[in-house]
């Protein structure tokens, strides 16, 4: 037998760790790939019906922002049973919110591994990047103006109460809310990989532990209760 043939104990070692490493990255590869084609099955909210949620509540409390918050907090429980979907009613639970140079304050209306639906904004406005997100963002104005835009475009995107602004997975902008503005924001995709965006403002520049700590206990807190219930 020639010599190049022969391995010895230990080559046939080293290649046996490597293939074991190799097929175990290949199957985490597949199951990714495969979970992120069938994770439409746990959405619960759509898109079309909170953009009518939004405009309702706006129409019926004008210049009540909340009073619009309770228009929606209330129609969303009545319109998912607690047996299946968590919403959190607390409307008092407002958290500071950094991520992307804006900054603004979030009451947490439901979050699970697939979507999150809250409310945020700021009475002074604010300016910021919108993110790399792994996950698709409906931003419904409910008071003030958003302006947006991405980088080849010379005019800005408007968007005022009643409007919905969309972003596609991947795409990122440079988004401002003029003076005063507060939104229902519906995000749907993998949520857990949003957290980075959410949280690196804090820990590298505000510092602010105990909102951080908050922010934490009340995501989990909720992504924790609807699993409980089955909603992934
Ligand atoms: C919730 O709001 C939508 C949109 O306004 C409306 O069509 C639906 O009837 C409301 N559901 C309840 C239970 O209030
Ligand atoms: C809302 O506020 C604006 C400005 O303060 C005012 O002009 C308008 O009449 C108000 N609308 C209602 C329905 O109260």
């Amino acid at each position: 037998m020639p010599a190049a043939q022969q391995s010895t104990p230990q080559a046939q070692a080293l290649l046996a760790k490597w293939a074991l490493r190799s097929f175990i990255l290949l199957l985490l590869i597949a199951t990714g790939a495969w979970l992120d084609r069938i994770k439409d099955r746990w959405y619960v909210f759509d898109p079309a019906e909170l953009n009518a949620l939004a405009q309702a509540a706006i129409a019926s409390s004008p210049n009540n922002t909340a009073g619009m918050i309770q228009h929606i907090v209330a129609n969303l429980t009545s319109t998912f049973p607690s047996t299946h979907v968590r919403i959190n009613v607390d409307s008092s639970e407002w958290l500071l919110n950094n991520a992307g140079g804006a900054m603004g304050a979030m009451y947490i209306i439901h979050a699970s591994i697939t979507e999150y639906l809250l409310i945020f904004g700021t009475p002074l406005g604010t300016e910021g990047h919108s993110g790399l997100h792994p996950a698709e963002d409906y931003f419904n104005i409910l008071v003030g103006e958003e302006w947006a835009f991405a980088p080849g475009q010379l005019e800005m995107e408007r968007y005022t109460p009643g409007m919905v602004h969309y972003l596609p997975r991947g795409t990122v902008k440079q988004y401002k809310m003029h003076e005063g503005c507060f939104a229902l924001e519906y995000a749907r995709g993998w949520i857990p990989l949003m957290a980075p965006f959410g949280l690196t403002d804090g820990l590298t520049s505000t510092l602010d532990f105990p909102t951080l700590y908050k922010t934490a206990k009340i995501t989990l807190r909720e992504m924790g209760k609807n699993l409980f219930v089955g909603k992934i």
